[in-house]
């Protein structure tokens, strides 16, 4: 039995207890961060404070949302934006922090692809950072629902009915997630049991797993494997009073209070969105009614997923007895997943930043070129044309690229690198 001694303060009863001194330092005190890092090593926390405001913001709204068929709509753009007191802010921060959290996810992502933080130990920071990207993606997917206007309900149409590309039970597998033939109340009311209970108790437990994966391998640093840091002896040396000395410092209070400058100049940028510029955040065609008679002509999802909707409508032609749509389908789930294998693909030992391997570097930036383009052309017509070049062999020619670039061209370049650790 432990020891209890009579004590001295709340803290140290509770400490005697459940050792809060002991899981401190585990957490934050003792948890060693290099010096050497940047602003963009801030995003974490960034994400981490827009994953509260979209928590509080999204209780706020549910307290007054209707998740029926019939009244979705005006809860939404009724009581909430009209007769609610400041029903407007919490509706509009939660719309612009599921756009930016976007933003910030893709450059967190891009920053571990920079400078490499998916290896030699990392590998679950970023298989579990993938998880977290899914899970945000099917978050956002079931929230857009929500409103019930006529993009709600006509995106919802087309991404179910994909399933229904599944070989044999296709057709069923749809039938059953939306509870109907067709996308209706009964749909409504499963996505919104999956965005407001589901799925964020999962992304909570996957933020938590995300955070314990951080904590064995220590976070990387803007040199890679060319700053060797000793983490326990970087330690000591800070907690015998050489902070100037020492390589690193504590998760809390080093770390964390230079995260939050960060995040209150974000919060000045997130703010002005909310307040002047946050239809960026909501399609105008989602302000009309869902209409299951009408579909409107041009059906495109957020920024977010266009460069995905690309890969999907890319592939418009059948090989052999594959359809256009299986292809497109088998591209889809390949672009979903496809993050994930990185650390297996990136056949190098090494951890070394980008610009300090030039064909990485070009492999790189040619990456998120690809990856803008196709979200540039997902958003205009499949039918159109472009420099006298129909989209559709634009999107063919850029979804092949992103395919290569993942399989062929990554391992190819990072080979050359191998040291046989
Ligand atoms: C809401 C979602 C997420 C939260 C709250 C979160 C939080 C954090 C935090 C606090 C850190 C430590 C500091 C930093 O480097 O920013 C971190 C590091 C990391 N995260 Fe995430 N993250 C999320 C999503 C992701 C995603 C989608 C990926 C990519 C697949 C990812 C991959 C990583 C990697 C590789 C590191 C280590 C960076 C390094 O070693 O330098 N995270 N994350």
């Amino acid at each position: 039995m432990a020891h209890i001694k009579k004590a001295t303060s709340m803290g140290d009863w509770f400490n005697q207890r459940i050792g809060l001194e002991k899981l401190w330092n585990v957490l934050a005190g003792h948890y060693w961060i290099p010096k050497n890092i940047s602003f963009l090593w801030a995003m974490g926390v960034i994400l981490t404070t827009l994953f509260v405001i979209l928590l509080v913001s999204g209780l706020m709204l549910m307290s007054y949302y209707k998740p029926d068929a019939l009244l979705a709509f005006d809860s939404v753009n009724k009581i909430i934006m009209q007769e609610v007191e400041y029903g407007w802010l919490w509706r509009h921060m939660h719309a612009v922090a599921a756009s930016v959290i976007f933003l910030i996810l893709y450059i967190h992502t891009f920053t571990g692809i920079y400078y490499r933080s998916y290896k030699q130990g990392r590998e679950m920071i970023w298989i579990s950072g993938i998880l977290l990207l899914v899970l945000f993606s099917s978050e956002a997917f079931s929230g857009y629902m929500l409103p019930w206007g006529q993009m709600s309900y006509w995106a919802a149409q087309v991404i179910t009915q994909l399933f229904g590309g599944i070989p044999i039970i296709g057709d069923a597998i749809v039938e059953w997630i939306r509870g109907d033939y067709a996308v209706s109340d009964p749909t409504l009311t499963r996505f919104f049991m999956l965005h407001v209970c589901l799925l964020p108790i999962v992304v909570i437990a996957c933020v938590a797993f995300h955070f314990y994966t951080l904590r064995v391998p220590h976070v990387n640093n803007l040199m890679g494997d060319d700053l060797e840091i000793d983490f326990d002896l970087e330690g000591e040396k800070y907690l015998d009073g050489k902070t100037a000395e020492s390589k690193v410092i504590p998760f809390w209070p080093g770390f964390l209070a230079k995260d939050f400058f960060y995040i209150c100049i974000f919060m000045v940028f997130f703010f002005y969105l909310v307040g002047f510029n946050y239809s960026f955040s909501m399609d105008p065609i989602n302000f009309d009614p869902a209409n299951s008679l009408k579909t409107p002509p041009h059906i495109y999802p957020e920024w977010y997923f266009l460069w995905q909707y690309e890969i999907l409508r890319g592939f418009f032609f059948d090989v052999g007895p594959l359809k256009a749509a299986d292809i497109g389908l088998m591209a889809f789930g390949f672009a979903m997943i496809s993050l994930a294998f990185i650390p297996w693909l990136d056949r190098s030992d090494v951890v070394k930043p980008a610009h300090k391997n030039i064909k990485f570097a070009i492999w790189f930036w040619v990456l998120i070129l690809d990856l803008i383009l196709l979200s540039f052309f997902g958003k205009l017509p499949a039918d159109g044309i472009t420099l006298g070049i129909a989209n559709t062999y634009i999107g063919f020619a850029l979804s092949v690229l992103y395919i290569l670039l993942i399989l062929v061209f990554l391992p190819l370049i990072t080979i050359a690198e191998r040291k046989g650790r």
